[in-house]
This record gives C-alpha cells, sequence and structure tokens, in this order.
C-alpha cells in the first residue's frame, strides 16, 4: 500500500508522514476492504457551546487553531453560528445558537458547551448504514447528498451514546472548506511571537463516559455496529482510589485512528468522578479529547501562557521511587515534567507523555488531554490513581464529592 493510500487528505494537506502518524497516534496500516463498516479516520469533533464566537478564539489563541470555515445569519445560516477550526489532521467545528429556537439551544441548556457529533470519515456511507441498521444501530440521518460548486459531500449519522451521534462522512468529491452551506474565512488573530506553529497535530481519542453498567453494552456497540476492536482493558483496582473508581475499555478502528476508551463509574466509598459527569452533563456523553502532539513542554508552556488551566500533580508523583524505577529514561529530565505537571507511564512498547486541562466549559463535564507517544499505544493505566487523587481534590473544591 503505497503512503498515499495510507495518509487522508487532512494529514497530506498537513504535511504529516506515516512515520510521525506511527508516532503520534499509533496508525497501523490495515486494510479495510473487508470490515463492514470501514471507518478511515476523524472527520470532526462538532461542539455545541453556549457562545461559539468566543469559543473560536479560545480556540485559535489558546489552542492554537486556525480559523478555516464559517456559517451564520450572513451565509443564510438563520439558526446557528458555526466555526470551522483546524490544527494539523485535526478539525472542530463549534456551534452556537442564533436563533433563540434553534434545537442548539436546546441542547445546550441540557448539556451545557460539549462534543454532540464525533464526526468519523468513512469510504462508503451507504454501506455503513445499512450494516449499523442491520445491527439495530439507531439511524438519526439516512444517507444524503449535501453540493455545491466545490462539489457533493455524502452524509449520514447514527446514534451513539447518550444525545451524542456519529456523523458519517465521505468528503472525497468535495473540494470546498468543510461542507456547503460554509464559506471559507480566516481570521485576524495573531499569535503571541514565538509560540510553535502548531500546539497538536492529530486527534489521539475520545473518552466517552456512560452509565453504571453500561460499559460492556457500548463496548458490545462499537464492536458488532462499528467492526472496532477491544484495545486494552482497565478494570478494577487499577483506576480505583480510596473514594472513587471507574472502569474503563477502549475500542478501536481498523487503522488506529479512532480509539474510544468507553468509561462507567465504579462503586467507591464517595461519588465518582463518571457520576459527577453524568449528573452535570445530563447523562452520557463525550468526557474528554486527546490531541497529539510531538512537544509536550513546548504546547503545555504555550497554552498556560494562554491562560489555560492543567491539573495539578503532587511532587510526591515525581519523587515516588517506584515510579522513577518504573519509568526509567525519557526523552528529557523528570525535572522537566515535574515543572510543569506532566505525567509519564510506561509499558512494553514504550512509554507517553499526558497532561489534562481543567474543564473548559461552565460545567465540570468535558476537559482535553495533551499526550505525547514514544511507542506507547496505551492511555496512562499507571497514572489513572495518581491522576484521580488530583481529579478528586478539584471535585472536592467544587463540594461534589
Ligand atoms: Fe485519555
Amino acid at each position: 500500500m503505497s503512503l498515499d493510500q495510507v495518509l487522508n487528505d487532512e494529514e497530506r494537506l498537513a504535511r504529516l508522514d506515516l512515520d510521525q502518524l506511527k508516532q503520534l497516534v499509533g496508525l497501523v496500516e490495515h486494510d479495510d476492504s473487508a470490515d463492514p463498516f470501514p471507518v478511515s479516520g476523524w472527520d470532526a469533533l462538532v461542539w455545541v457551546v453556549g457562545n461559539a464566537l468566543q469559543t473560536a478564539h479560545f480556540l485559535q489563541s489558546a489552542f492554537g487553531m486556525e480559523l478555516v470555515a464559517y456559517s451564520g445569519p450572513e451565509t443564510g445560516n438563520r439558526d446557528h453560528h458555526a466555526y470551522v477550526l483546524r490544527s494539523g489532521a485535526a478539525r472542530f467545528v463549534v456551534q452556537g445558537a442564533y436563533d433563540p429556537d434553534s434545537p442548539l439551544a436546546d441542547h445546550h441548556r441540557r448539556h451545557g458547551d460539549g462534543i454532540a457529533d464525533i464526526a468519523l470519515a468513512v469510504p462508503d456511507v451507504d454501506r455503513c448504514v445499512a450494516h449499523a441498521r442491520a445491527q439495530g444501530a439507531t439511524v438519526l440521518e439516512e444517507p444524503h447528498d449535501l453540493t455545491d460548486e466545490h462539489g457533493t459531500v455524502r452524509r449520514a449519522a447514527i446514534a451513539t451514546y447518550g444525545d451524542t451521534r456519529h456523523g458519517l462522512v465521505d468528503r472525497s468529491r468535495y473540494s470546498g472548506p468543510y461542507v456547503p452551506g460554509f464559506v471559507a474565512r480566516t481570521s485576524s488573530f495573531v499569535p503571541r511571537p514565538g509560540r510553535p506553529r502548531r500546539l497538536f497535530q492529530a486527534v489521539d481519542h475520545v473518552v466517552g463516559n456512560v452509565e453504571l453498567g453500561a460499559m460492556d453494552a457500548w463496548v458490545d456497540f462499537y464492536n458488532r455496529v462499528m467492526g472496532f476492536t477491544n484495545m486494552a482493558e482497565f478494570v478494577g483496582a487499577d483506576i480505583a482510589t480510596d473514594y472513587s473508581a471507574l472502569m474503563s475499555k477502549v475500542v478501536a478502528n481498523g487503522n488506529h485512528r479512532v480509539k474510544f476508551p468507553l468509561n462507567e463509574p465504579a462503586l467507591g466509598r464517595k461519588r465518582s468522578q463518571i457520576d459527577e459527569y453524568l449528573d452535570f452533563y445530563r447523562g452520557p456523553g463525550a468526557q474528554h479529547v486527546a490531541l497529539a502532539t510531538n512537544d509536550i513542554l513546548a504546547t503545555v508552556d504555550a497554552m498556560r501562557a494562554e491562560g489555560v488551566e492543567f491539573l495539578a500533580t503532587p511532587d510526591s508523583y515525581y519523587e515516588d521511587p517506584e515510579l522513577r524505577a518504573r519509568i526509567g529514561e525519557v526523552r528529557v529530565p523528570i525535572e522537566e515534567l515535574q515543572a510543569r505537571g506532566i505525567l509519564v507511564d510506561r509499558d512494553e512498547d514504550g512509554y507517553l507523555l499526558q497532561i489534562f486541562t481543567r474543564p473548559t466549559g461552565d460545567r465540570p463535564t468535558v476537559f482535553f488531554e495533551l499526550i505525547e507517544r514514544h511507542g506507547s499505544l496505551g492511555f496512562g493505566k499507571g497514572n489513572f490513581k495518581a491522576l484521580f487523587e488530583a481529579i478528586e481534590r478539584e471535585q472536592a473544591r467544587r463540594g461534589n464529592f
């Protein structure tokens, strides 16, 4: 298989190569011709927010994203504003209601800021929908064409956990800035001098929080409906603290571009962080988005300079002799990680560096992770306990613990 067949348009445009993607997101070569529901990668994370104008500004200033397209009243969309932003191969769409009667206003009233559509790039929308329907999935949008002078996008959508959907998008016959109805738009925003050109290159994984007892049913959904395979399994004491706990399993598409860890609360002495999410999001939803970076130190420094707040990691984490022995040599001195609160984990394949932001909206719901992989295809299992203790300290400060 040639490089051209392995890389998608977004990755080629972002000048990413196969070796970088293997490193960044654990991409593996996979022939999807026999898959019943072939998925080639991410299309977009589509958000509903309370103020799309300001969220688009935040994503440019704090996350280094680039504004590329827009839809709103000026383009004939009397319902909402939508801004499309890019960083490397990653695409975010942020939507905010313009019409007080917009369904997006109801969505936001219920859920707050969050991801409504985890849209996936698929080579054959109709085949995916036929298979999904045969497997009992709920089809929210039948396959349909969206056409303008730039060509045609074929799209459908199926339901997943809560009010979240998976848009299924084939843009192979389209050359416009996003989809019909959007116009190209750039921004006058100028990044701070010296900032890296890009703060992240791709989306690595999106985590879903589901109700107690529902995780295995959703793992089965992704196995059966979408042909995803199980990557890793974290259960019980691995991720329990003294007070609260969760269960987590991970499913991935054939080439591992798309990875979905699924969490459910587990019983602890106090309320799980997953329960807090479910209460404030009013049901299951996307908990965090992991952004792949090739220089997590520079990215954290740049984001912090713009006011992004990260979870604090206790000094005891770095001073623990067991941790030091377990992680061995990494590319920078541990003191550099400690100064920034970056976590490190190692498994049989290599290591990874990661850090988590605080929730980025008003509710204690969705947040971001930055991840720099060096061979490890894991998700930071060894950090779960240290991380959750840090999360619980914050949960207690909000009075929800
Ligand atoms: Fe994660």
